[in-house]
């Protein structure tokens, strides 16, 4: 009898361990493969320069899904109100249309970020401002999930989650969003021919005549730097610019030239939004440059006094070729989509 009650004791024991460990064999996370990312070549195409990555982030299969699923993931934010997407929408240029919100295009080639250039170095620098200061990510959400800490081991050979993981990720997803199809880019590769007013409008871009392309430099359209194009003439609060960061009289109403790409989906226009139509910010270069010290010298060149003194037609052809610059292939590129 006793000998029966020893038996079962440990039989019951026995079966428990295995039950134990057998529930240990299946968490996925006692069982990880080893840490073997598999390297990501980013598309850019033959038009547009070459992309610097930076050494201690180099792009992964890996990383990069783990920053697109982070992108479009509410728990990125510490009471899921938003996710990065909620303000960036691909099919309006990663902004949203209607507000002031930078597109994200081409990001992996900047080194100056957010309308005033506040933020200034790499792609991560401007995610870890993006995950710590204006999200204030809590990545307890995140590791406490059942995949997230398997996703981070696969891109970083790490479960233990933190800030600076997340916002690698994201550089290493944002890296790979590049727009390189737009009907100027065919152009520029000899795959699309203009209409004569498209050629025309470039000609204008290109040329002394408009000097668009001094900061709209090819093929980014952005030279990714600060410039006073002469909105304003008295500068306070936001139109300041990057005068708000250095706080040298120079800087006065400086931001940064943004990319043009996309730039016929948007319905506002310029740092605070204030013009609605291309025509009027074709119009505010022909006729509406106001002067300051700060003002850039392109904009004040001998013979520009006045002006560009573009005809109507001018203006038209201009606005033709910034229509160019659409690239629907980026707008609808699955790769850039929600994984989720
Ligand atoms: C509530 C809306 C909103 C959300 C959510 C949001 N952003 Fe933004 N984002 C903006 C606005 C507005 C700007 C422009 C601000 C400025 O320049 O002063 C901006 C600018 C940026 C820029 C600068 C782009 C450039 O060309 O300089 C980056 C990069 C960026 N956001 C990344 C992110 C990431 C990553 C997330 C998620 C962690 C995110 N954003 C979430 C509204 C948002
Ligand atoms: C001296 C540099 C410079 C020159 C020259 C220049 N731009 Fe700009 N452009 C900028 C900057 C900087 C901004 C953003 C200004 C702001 O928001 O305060 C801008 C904004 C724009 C925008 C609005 C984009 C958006 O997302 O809101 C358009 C469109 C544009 N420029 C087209 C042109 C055209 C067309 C020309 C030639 C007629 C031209 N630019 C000449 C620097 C320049």
């Amino acid at each position: 009898m006793k000998l029966k009650v020893i038996f079962t004791v440990l039989v019951v024991g026995l079966l428990t361990v295995l039950a134990c460990k057998k529930d240990k064999d299946d968490d996925p996370i006692n069982n990880l493969p080893p840490y073997n990312p598999t390297p990501y070549t980013i598309n850019t195409p033959s038009n547009l320069p070459a992309m610097n990555v930076p050494s201690f982030n180099p792009t992964t299969v890996e990383g990069v899904y783990l920053g697109r699923k982070l992108y479009y993931d509410k728990l990125l934010h510490p009471t899921g109100t938003s996710s990065c997407s909620s303000c960036h929408i691909q099919s309006q240029g990663f902004a949203v249309t209607g507000t002031n919100i930078i597109p994200h295009v081409n990001l992996g080639y900047q080194n100056k970020f957010l309308w005033n250039g506040e933020i200034q170095g790499t792609l991560e620098d401007a995610m870890m401002f993006e995950v710590e200061t204006f999200f204030g990510t809590d990545v307890s959400r995140l590791q406490k999930d059942s995949l997230y800490p398997i996703l981070f081991y696969k891109a970083f050979g790490s479960t233990t989650i933190d800030t600076k993981k997340c916002a690698y990720a994201l550089a290493q997803f944002l890296r790979t969003v590049v727009s390189g199809n737009s009907k100027l880019d065919r152009f520029i590769r000899h795959e699309a021919l203009f209409t004569p007013d498209e050629i025309q409008g470039f000609n204008i871009f290109f040329s002394e005549k408009g000097d668009c392309f001094h900061c709209h430099s090819l093929s980014l359209t952005s030279d990714g730097d600060l410039h006073n194009i002469g909105l304003d003439s008295v500068f306070t609060g936001v139109n300041a610019g990057y005068y708000n960061v250095s706080h040298n009289a120079a800087d006065y109403g400086k931001f940064r030239t943004p990319s043009l790409r996309n730039t016929a989906l948007k319905t506002t226009f310029m740092h605070d939004a204030r013009f609605t139509t291309l025509d009027q910010v074709i119009e505010h270069y022909n006729t509406g440059v106001k002067h300051s010290p700060s003002l850039d010298p392109v904009m004040t060149k001998p013979g520009k006094e006045l002006g560009l003194q573009l005809t109507p037609l001018e203006k038209q052809k201009l606005k033709a070729f910034l229509l160019t610059l659409t690239d629907s292939t980026f707008l609808t590129n699955p790769d850039f989509s929600n994984p989720n």
